[in-house]
């Protein structure tokens, strides 16, 4: 039997059932690809049952403000993917209707030669292939591809494999079963390989090899950096805080006040590091205030992909100070508590409020 062969009585037998394959709508297609970019199918899926009643259809999507798109993926990361696929949804609107092929798919705000590849297979049947991180490792081990997949090289020669070997009466079917072999059979750490249906045929497999394919040639630098949260209130109960913005991981999410060190910190430093901060930025009243400190949490981390945060938050009551008399520093509003937890944050920062007591 063919490689393909192999494959789709695989996934007849073993499949998932998700939401998204129910649809050929390619606005649900689009949505579940991007949001399966980065995330787990079983944390997605119900990000993209919400996503979907909040916003139903591409219009609706690009009707909605910037604020409510991020409050849906506030906790999923890569906040990036939620603003591009906002403004892919005006795109699209503007246009007047959804891109048809591969190509017009393409010109999409953050969707790449992937994406493209999943809508136009999956909605319209056009044969492309896809090529993910599933794709990269059933094709390395099978086939002995030890081209690192990081490269100009890697890249090219994967994708003329996988375009070589897709069923292209049945590329749907075919990308779905690929993507499920690997996330299900073919996995990482350990693959399933006495009763994989490709025993006989894979080249990892007869050289004793598995664990190390696919290929890498470089690891990624993690690097550490050392963040201090204020949680600031005023005599009212409001709190200072910030919208993220410039080119940001983070732009469009909101945020207390933040200082970043070169070094971790100690409660006395932090409070110094704040006091210098507001006499610098917060004109009269930042000089004057009398800082008391409430509650604090250290030693929280935050894995990001080539970043390691570890946080410390702090919550300080500004004594004498209320946010009508006394102007939030440019960039910074006063908002009450109920604001403050309504507004999309990091998923850091969440865990400080929750801390704190102050989240919903
Ligand atoms: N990962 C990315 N896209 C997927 C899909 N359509 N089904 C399952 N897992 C996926």
């Amino acid at each position: 039997m063919e490689f393909y062969e192999l494959l789709e009585q695989w996934f007849a037998r073993n499949g998932r059932d998700l939401p998204w394959r129910n649809t050929r709508d390619p606005y649900r297609v689009w949505v579940s690809e991007i949001i399966l970019q980065q995330t787990r199918v079983e944390q997605g899926r119900d990000y993209y049952i919400r996503f979907l009643k909040a916003f139903p259809t591409v219009g609706q999507l690009a009707a909605a403000s910037q604020d409510s798109v991020m409050r849906q993926w506030e906790g999923l990361g890569y906040y990036s993917r939620a603003r591009n696929l906002h403004a892919a949804a005006r795109q699209v609107v503007e246009a007047g209707k959804f891109p048809a092929d591969y190509a017009g798919l393409r010109s999409l705000k953050g969707v790449g030669d992937y994406t493209a590849a999943a809508i136009a297979s999956f909605c319209y049947d056009e044969p492309r292939a896809v090529v993910d991180g599933n794709v990269y490792r059933v094709l390395s081990r099978c086939f002995g591809i030890t081209t690192p997949i990081d490269t100009t090289q890697g890249r090219r020669e994967f994708a003329e494999m996988a375009d070589m070997l897709l069923d292209r009466q049945r590329p749907a079917l075919y990308n779905q079963a690929i993507m499920d072999f690997g996330a299900l059979h073919c996995t990482p750490k350990s693959p399933l390989c006495s009763t994989c249906p490709m025993e006989a045929m894979c080249k990892a497999r007869e050289w004793g090899r598995v664990g190390e394919l696919p290929v890498k040639s470089k690891r990624t630098a993690v690097a550490i950096r050392h963040l201090v949260y204020f949680i600031l209130e005023e005599e009212h109960g409001c709190f200072l805080i910030r919208r993220r913005e410039a080119g940001d991981i983070w732009k469009g999410l909101y945020e207390p006040l933040l200082l970043e060190m070169q070094h971790e910190a100690d409660s006395d430093e932090a409070m110094a590091a704040l006091g210098n901060w507001l006499s610098e930025n917060a004109g009269a009243w930042g000089e004057e205030v009398d800082l008391h400190l409430k509650e604090s949490v250290q030693g929280l981390r935050h894995q990001l992909t080539h970043r390691l945060l570890l946080a410390d938050a702090y919550r300080v009551r500004a004594r004498g100070c209320d946010a009508e008399r006394c102007k939030a520093p440019e960039g910074y509003r006063w908002v009450s508590r109920d604001e403050l937890v309504e507004l999309a944050a990091p998923r850091l920062v969440n865990r400080i409020y929750e801390h704190f007591g102050m989240a919903e």
